[in-house]
């Protein structure tokens, strides 16, 4: 096992009906900045159940955060949060309105020219403004943990961010607002938490027993539950499962003393930035060709994935690896997502030279768990999930 330490200072408050508590969370003579997107949470009761618990406080609303946070969007937010004095976040929403409110918490501070240079930096916030979230959406992890993504569409660039200053201070997650979750997206939560599990565990064997055993419950209790809340949100032991599969698969405890790979997020971000794919639909597009092109390097975990995932029992330790592969992938179609890029754009040509010329530029030269995949091989990935 790797050396490491270990610090999420998120408050977690889980269960039906805790909402509630939103107002003991928050600082008495706090001036809040309340986000969303794009109006669910005005259909499905969650705005009603956050004003009256907060009715108590001094409150400025900042809805309309879209889908893959828009920089352009949130620069209008942080003149609220300018022109208001607003001393405190609240996101209610998924991993896009936390997200944009992560990168509003750096922002509020932030000292430099221009609050893209956070982004294009990657300079890791030590400081943000205080924020807690609202989780409507089980997905992401941004509820538990310090990393945002953030999208510009003037430059088609999707970028990551983060630091220790951006953990929320507490989120509140009740399984109930799952009911309202549209098919699509449920499909979304479960393969983003799935792979974020894999980029932490899809490796080489590194003695993280503990580890391996924990990524590997995750990745059970997201296979059994898929098909129960995909068929009926409602049910609540299945929806709690899948909220806290969600948030365990990236708060930070998996990836702890062991290698990580996260070439899959970084290359599926790009699809996201040039073609406005769903973010977990690039994981399942890039997910399997990146398995395969490093079968070589990643054949031990992907075996022992094989056997205690999905129970393989046949075989050879090859034979093993390549059927996990093709399980994974049976798992994803079982979701109705595709895992073909062509099934999404007709303009997938030339996708694999756009993604490897913007690796060279900024120089990201070596990614995956031995930094050692190139833009060159990112070229061929990307081609083989065409
Ligand atoms: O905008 P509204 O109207 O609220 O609708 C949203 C949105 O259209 C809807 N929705 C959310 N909760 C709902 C609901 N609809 C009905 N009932 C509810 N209870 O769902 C749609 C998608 O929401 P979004 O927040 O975009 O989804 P998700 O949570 O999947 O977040 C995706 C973003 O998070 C980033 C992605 O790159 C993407 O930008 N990620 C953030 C990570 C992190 N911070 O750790 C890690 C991830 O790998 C990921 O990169
Ligand atoms: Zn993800």
């Amino acid at each position: 096992m790797l050396n490491f330490e270990f610090k999420n200072p998120t408050k977690i408050i889980f269960g039906k009906d805790q909402i509630t508590s939103l107002s003991k969370e928050i600082p008495d003579n706090a001036k809040i900045l309340m986000l969303y997107g794009g109006g669910s949470i005005k259909k499905n009761g969650i705005y009603e159940q956050v004003t009256a618990a907060l009715s108590n406080f001094e409150v400025v609303e900042f809805g309309g955060i879209p889908a893959n946070p828009e920089y352009e969007i949130l620069l209008k937010a942080l003149e609220v949060i300018k022109s208001e004095n607003i001393t405190f976040l609240l996101a209610v929403g998924g991993g896009s309105v936390i997200d944009g409110t992560k990168f509003l918490s750096s922002a509020a501070l932030y000292e430099g020219d221009t609050p893209w240079d956070i982004l294009a930096n990657k300079k890791p916030t030590l400081k943000g403004l205080p924020f807690g979230t609202v989780l409507t959406l089980p997905a992401t992890g941004s509820e538990m943990n310090s990393g945002a993504v953030v999208s510009r569409a003037e430059t088609k660039e999707k970028l990551a961010m983060g630091g220790p200053g951006l953990f929320p201070q507490f989120s509140i997650l009740d399984p109930q607002v799952v009911q309202s979750i549209p098919k699509q997206q449920l499909a979304n939560g479960i393969v983003d938490a799935f792979t974020h599990v894999l980029e932490q565990y899809m490796t080489y064997p590194s003695g993280g027993h503990l580890q391996d055993r924990i990524a590997e419950g995750i990745l059970q209790t997201l296979i059994e539950i898929a098909p129960k809340i995909i068929a009926d949100p409602s049910d609540y032991e299945a929806a709690s499962n899948f909220m806290w599969s969600c948030t365990m698969a990236l708060n930070g405890l998996i990836q702890k003393g062991v290698p990580t790979d996260w070439a899959i997020h970084a290359m599926g971000h790009e699809l996201t930035a040039l073609y406005g794919i769903d973010h977990a639909r690039t994981l399942a597009i890039i997910a399997p060709s990146h398995y395969r092109f490093n079968f070589e390097n990643k054949k031990d975990k992907l075996a022992q994935f094989g056997e205690r995932v999905f129970d393989l029992r046949e075989g050879t330790k090859e034979e093993k690896a390549k059927a996990a592969i093709e399980k994974m992938e049976d798992f994803f179609h079982s979701l109705e997502i595709k895992t073909r890029l062509s099934e999404y754009t007709p303009a997938y040509k030339g996708t694999a030279s756009i993604i490897s010329k913007r690796f060279n530029q900024r120089s990201w030269l070596g990614i995956g768990e031995h930094k050692n995949l190139t833009p060159d091989h990112v070229e061929k990935i990307v081609e083989m999930s065409y």
